[in-house]
């Protein structure tokens, strides 16, 4: 069946990127004739019926843009039967022949029980947390190591001038990724992540105690969200240690920004691909990037993937920050 009419969502966290990727998929979709419409605030935007017909320049001076341009959101409704059936419905009523959503797991799920649905979907792995087992590279994640290591420089110009430890918690949800890189960016003594049991005496006391021991006054310890208990675990640095310490939570900053070279070429590439998939009359499907070539999975099978962490990256940024 000839495609004639797509939509596309964003859902979820936003990323950086998303905003390039939206455009790739108009652009591409208009080019090939085919009808293209934005939906509004994710799922939310299905169920309601909030879609409208894109243009070639809805798409104009965005490609640079954080956020994204069709909003987005976490819905709940759409994750019980009823909301699903109304997002179908809305598809139906509009004469979708296929739909593009870019999120992280969660986006995925829903595609999954859309394209089970008769609605057929492709899904674009958009997050700053790198989570997404099949894929090397999501969208947003490298403007978000960028943004964080930005950051994480300029505490550390204080940190050197006050000699204290500066203890920064970045986001990541359950995974260590973002944290890792950051860590090694920004040459921090101590990285934590949620992969890796650590031990509080071997792993950061004695870590700045033979840094202190060579000469070093200031510390960076990057703490992933998925640990926790950042104020905590920086007051009790600072009493076992002795040295002044100050706890930083990035927070949503690291969501934001334009991003960078390598996502919105990433992203472009990517919206390309989705269109092309559904031309082909393909359905279900995540793009990944591996070793630079773009290929697609099964969702349910992206689903079931886990991601391996990186163990000897993680050694590796422990030996060189000595
Ligand atoms: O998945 C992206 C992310 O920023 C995570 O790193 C973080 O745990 C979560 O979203 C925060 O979600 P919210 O924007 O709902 O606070």
């Amino acid at each position: 069946m000839a495609i004639r009419k797509i939509a596309i969502l964003t859902s979820g966290g936003d990323a950086p990127g998303m905003n390039a990727a939206v455009r790739a998929v108009v652009r591409t979709a208009l080019g090939r004739g085919i009808d293209i419409y934005g939906v509004y605030r994710g799922y939310n935007g299905l169920i309601n019926g909030d879609l409208q017909p894109m243009h070639l320049r809805s798409v104009s001076d965005i490609i640079h843009r954080g956020g994204t341009v069709l909003y987005t959101a976490r819905s709940p409704e759409f994750c019980t039967e009823a909301g699903l059936q109304k997002a179908v419905k809305t598809c139906q009523d509009a004469g979708i022949d296929g739909l593009v959503v870019l999120g992280g797991d969660g986006t995925f799920r829903g595609a999954q029980d859309l394209s089970r649905r008769g609605i057929p979907c492709v899904g674009l792995p958009c997050t700053i947390d790198n989570d997404i087992a099949c894929c090397e590279q999501t969208i947003g994640y490298d403007t978000a190591l960028n943004t964080c290591m930005e950051m994480v420089d300029k505490l550390r110009d204080t940190s050197q001038s006050h000699d204290r430890c500066s203890v920064v918690e970045v986001m990541g949800r359950h995974c260590g990724y973002l944290a890792l890189n950051v860590g090694i960016a920004v040459g921090a003594t101590s990285i934590l992540v949620p992969e890796v049991p650590f031990d509080f005496e071997r792993d950061i006391v004695e870590r700045m105690n033979q840094t202190a021991a060579t000469g070093k006054k200031h510390f960076i310890i990057v703490v992933a969200e998925g640990i926790g208990g950042v104020t905590k675990l920086t007051k009790r640095i600072e009493e076992e240690t002795g040295v002044e310490s100050r706890a930083t939570i990035l927070g949503h900053v690291q969501r934001g920004g334009n991003p960078t070279v390598s996502d919105r070429v990433l992203a472009s590439r990517m919206g390309n691909y989705a269109v092309d998939l559904l031309c082909d009359g393909r359905s279900n499907r995540v793009v990944a990037i591996n070793n630079d070539c773009l290929t697609d999975y099964d969702i349910e099978e992206a689903l079931h993937m886990k991601k391996v962490f990186d163990t000897d990256l993680y050694r590796m940024a422990h030996e060189i920050s000595i």
